[in-house]
C-alpha cells in the first residue's frame, strides 16, 4: 500500500509541516494560511490533523470514502 507524506497540491511535506508546527505552535488554520497546505484539495488535511496528533509524519492512505467526508469539512 502506498504511503503519504505530503500535500501533493503544494509540494510540502508532512515533515516540513511538522517541523513548523513545532516551531511556532501552529495548527491545522495556520499551517495552512501559511502553506496553503489543505487550501487545494483538501485530501492532506486529515493527515495533516493526524500529524498534529500523533507527530507521525508518514501515513498509510486512507479509505477513498473517509477522504470525501473529510474533503467536504
Ligand atoms: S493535497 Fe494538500 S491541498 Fe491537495
Amino acid at each position: 500500500m502506498g504511503m503519504v507524506d505530503r500535500c501533493v497540491c503544494r509540494g510540502v511535506t508532512f515533515e516540513e509541516l511538522k517541523e513548523l508546527a513545532d516551531r511556532t505552535g501552529a495548527g491545522l488554520d495556520e499551517l495552512t494560511d501559511r502553506t496553503g497546505c489543505g487550501s487545494g484539495c483538501s485530501m492532506c488535511v486529515p493527515y495533516i490533523l493526524k500529524m498534529l496528533e500523533s507527530g507521525e509524519t508518514r501515513f498509510e492512505t486512507l479509505p477513498v470514502a473517509v477522504r470525501r467526508w473529510w474533503a467536504k469539512k
